[in-house]
């Protein structure tokens, strides 16, 4: 048997450290689970009134999130919160009301940041936003971390005690 995890990113800029992270931990996971990042920078905005004719890529990205068994979201903080494009993710696949792809799923949240508090303020609200859509979200380990441009290698590795 082997599970499969949607990683989510919550950041679209090219060398994001987030990134790095997240494959990172993609690359440490046990043998019987497999990490795929689900690319979340081309859903349009969302806007209600798309709700009776929904994107395509809204359907194929909710698609996604069901077949996953578990996620795991990976980003930094914008403003003491999450980035605007995380929460659009998290919105557009929380719809039709009462089918939302994100219920009963298994979530882990992680955050980074290269100031010292690691990104605690984005991982809070998007905890609070998580419990909201239905995501059975891991209370620990909790993963906050501090420093992140001083711990990726050349090769976006995590080096040293980590
Ligand atoms: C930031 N950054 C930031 N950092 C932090 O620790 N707390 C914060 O509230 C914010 N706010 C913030 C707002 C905006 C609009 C930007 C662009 C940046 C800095 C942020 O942690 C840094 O740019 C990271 O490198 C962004 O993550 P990625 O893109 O490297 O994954």
């Amino acid at each position: 048997m082997s599970y499969s995890i949607g990683i989510l990113v919550g950041s679209l800029r090219k060398d994001s450290f987030s990134k790095k992270i997240a494959l990172a931990i993609s690359k440490k996971l046990p043998e019987d689970f497999e990490g795929k990042l689900i690319d979340i920078s081309r859903l349009a905005l969302f806007n209600q009134d798309l709700e009776a004719e929904p994107p395509q890529e809204w359907l194929d990205f909710r698609e996604e999130v069901k077949s996953s068994d578990g996620v795991l979201f990976v980003t930094p903080e914008y403003n003491r919160s999450i980035p605007a494009v995380l929460k659009n993710a998290l919105d557009v696949a929380s719809r039709p009301y009462g089918q939302g792809a994100w219920q009963g799923k298994p979530g882990a949240i992680a955050s980074s940041s290269p100031g010292k508090i690691g990104g605690f303020g984005a991982s809070q609200h998007l905890r609070q936003a998580a419990v909201c859509v239905g995501l059975e979200v891991m209370g620990s380990p909790e993963f906050y971390l501090g420093g992140v441009h001083e711990i990726l290698d050349g090769n976006g590795d995590v080096s040293g005690a980590y």
